[in-house]
């Protein structure tokens, strides 16, 4: 049943002059703490229509937490901790993100990691603004066809075991981060990780039933007799005590990032790739380098974001979504049919490019500034047809590990830093360095491994992301920093979800700045993703009515639903301090003080 008629509205080429005035009477946006009722909406009637639906897992209007002066939001109550304590201890955003970004590496090991990569965005208070992209690269021994076999066929390599991974960054990132924009020593920011390493924590049912998960990866490798001991996982209640990490950390925190790259921790990495048939050399160690990176810097109905440029692809797909989008005013209700058919088609051509142009700017050239101008969004929304879906090539979808992390972080002089970190996978690859104390990512599955086909998040990419040695494949991290129309300091995000972190760190800044809802709401709200292949929309199952799928399938659109949709953590500024929430369908802690 089509609920409304659909119409969409497309602003006219004069649309500086309309934006400019939508902007005035609709984005004044107005954070509420969450114990008052969301501000009326004001981009029109239509989207004061944000309830969630009768049946949705999540209730509306749950408070979020509270931070006077500071938050930091992660995937770890006890990595959260220890950003909050380097804060107390006089530290910066800064600061508290490399000790949260470590801490995490002992507590969230699914995730959290030295052995892989990430992105950081900085935006301090002064103005400044950089990104650090310290992803992996591929090893200089890695080939093209490394992942195919004699018949032609992709193997399971680029995920499981010694050759899936890519040189690992997350050190040498974190330690330059602090060197450029920290004040504290590398001792002070890493002392809570290197205790939580040291004199254990308690494992968790939550921790506990993850490893389980995980179990046959994990086992087939080093890693098995810490967390399976006697052949079964760690029981909850138990403490975990992770003395290799701990060697690793005090290593790191007393020496530098050479301990990783050039000193004894190099010597376990390679020793483990030589027992197992990796091909990570000491000299590709040696020569990895984090860089910094100029944020792509966008706007959006008065908002403007800083996002992460290539090696990710997220900030250019966002800001190409969000210039669509902006050509449609109001945004259709949240919810409705016309919503998630308006974001697909979206979401559809924004991927398009990303999957088929987009890869490390060291070796191919990135289309970016077309792929975020306002005039070629201008074009792409004149291509969408209000009630009819368009098309693109179908085949199956890939399996959606959740095993990044994003961590947010302000303090108390409004300096935000947005980290994405990963392994790939829960676990990377499930090798476990042995000496060393850590998993290995895999990485390289990020790769178009063989251009065309689909890698483990479905996701069909091209020639420009294929595999080169030293080259950083294409990630999809998207840590995000917003500020509001007077330029002030408004949100702090970021998801982990491969493909779907874009898409879920998209929709919940939309739900705060286009459909006024608190921070809590914002993020308990259901998620939907199209990633252009497969041609399917994947929604949260009870998150949208079965009108609205009949509706959606009535205009040609394949539709699934799934449990949950990416991983998000996020910080909103509101009258008084700041509100932190974390991922509502995950675990995780947003401390404030
Ligand atoms: O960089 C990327 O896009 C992927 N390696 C992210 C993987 C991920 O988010 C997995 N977990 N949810």
């Amino acid at each position: 049943m089509l609920a409304r008629k659909m119409q969409f509205r497309l602003l006219p080429s004069i649309g500086v002059t309309l934006i400019a005035t939508v902007v005035l009477v609709s984005c004044q946006h107005t954070p509420q703490s969450t114990d008052t009722a969301p501000a009326p909406a004001t981009l029109g009637d239509a989207n004061t229509r944000a309830a969630f639906l009768n049946g949705w897992r999540f209730q509306q209007g749950v408070p979020a937490s509270f931070g006077e002066h500071a938050m930091v939001v992660s995937n770890s109550m006890l990595a959260s901790e220890a950003g909050v304590e380097v804060l107390k201890q006089g530290g910066n955003a800064v600061d508290a993100a490399v000790a949260t970004g470590f801490a995490l590496a002992v507590t969230f090991p699914f995730a959290g990691n030295i052995g892989g990569g990430g992105f950081m965005n900085i935006r301090m208070a002064d103005g400044r603004s950089a990104a650090i992209d310290y992803r992996e690269v591929a090893p200089l021994a890695s080939t093209r066809n490394m992942y195919v076999d004699a018949n032609g066929k992709l193997t399971d390599k680029s995920t499981v075991g010694y050759l899936a991974s890519g040189v690992p960054g997350a050190v040498a990132g974190l330690t330059e981060a602090l060197k450029k924009y920290g004040t504290l020593s590398l001792a002070q920011v890493m002392a809570p990780a290197i205790r939580l390493a040291r004199d254990g924590f308690v494992v968790d049912s939550a921790f506990a039933r993850s490893l389980n998960g995980s179990k046959k990866l994990v086992t087939q490798f080093e890693g098995r007799s810490l967390f399976f001991p006697n052949g079964n996982v760690l029981a909850p209640g138990s403490r975990l005590v992770q003395r290799d990490l701990a060697r690793s950390l005090s290593l790191i925190a007393a020496e530098g990032a050479n301990a990783f790259y050039r000193g004894s921790i190099a010597d376990s990495l390679v020793a483990n790739m030589q027992r197992g048939g990796g091909i990570i050399t000491k000299v590709d160690l040696a020569n990895y380098t984090p860089v910094w990176r100029t944020p792509i810097r966008s706007t959006y109905r008065g908002y403007t974001l800083f996002t992460m440029p290539p090696a990710s692809s997220g900030g250019i797909t966002m800001t190409e979504t969000l210039n669509v989008l902006e050509n449609f005013a109001p945004l259709p209700a949240f919810g409705s049919t016309q919503y998630v058919h308006l974001l697909t088609e979206s979401y559809r051509r924004a991927f398009t490019d990303r999957n088929q142009t987009l890869g490390d700017p060291a070796f191919i050239k990135n289309p970016v500034d077309k792929l975020i101008s306002k005039s070629y969004a201008k074009s792409l929304a004149g291509q969408i047809e209000p009630s009819r879906a368009s098309k693109t090539a179908a085949f199956n979808a890939g399996v959606e590990p959740t095993h990044t992390t994003h961590y947010s972080v302000v303090d108390a002089k409004g300096n935000a830093v947005a980290t994405t970190t990963t392994l790939n996978g829960g676990f990377g690859s499930g090798v476990w360095v042995r000496g060393g104390g850590f998993f290995m990512n895999n990485e390289m599955d990020d790769f178009a491994a063989q251009p065309g086909s689909p890698n483990m998040f479905g996701l069909v990419q091209g020639e420009s992301n294929a595999i080169q040695p030293g080259k950083r494949m294409l990630s999809a991290m998207s840590p995000t920093i917003v500020l509001d129309q007077q330029g002030k300091l408004l949100m702090v995000t970021g998801a982990a979800g491969g493909p779907t972190i874009i898409t879920a760190t998209m929709e919940v800044i939309l739900n705060v700045i286009e459909f006024h809802m608190t921070l809590a709401d914002a993020m308990r709200a259901p998620r939907m993703h199209h990633q252009a292949l497969p041609d399917t929309i994947r929604v949260e199952a009870d998150g949208f009515s079965g009108a609205v799928l009949d509706s959606l399938k009535g205009m040609g659109h394949a539709v699934r639903e799934q449990t949950g949709l990416a991983n998000v953590n996020s910080i909103l500024r509101v009258a008084g301090g700041w509100h932190g929430v974390r991922e509502p369908r995950s675990v995780g802690g947003a401390v404030g003080y």
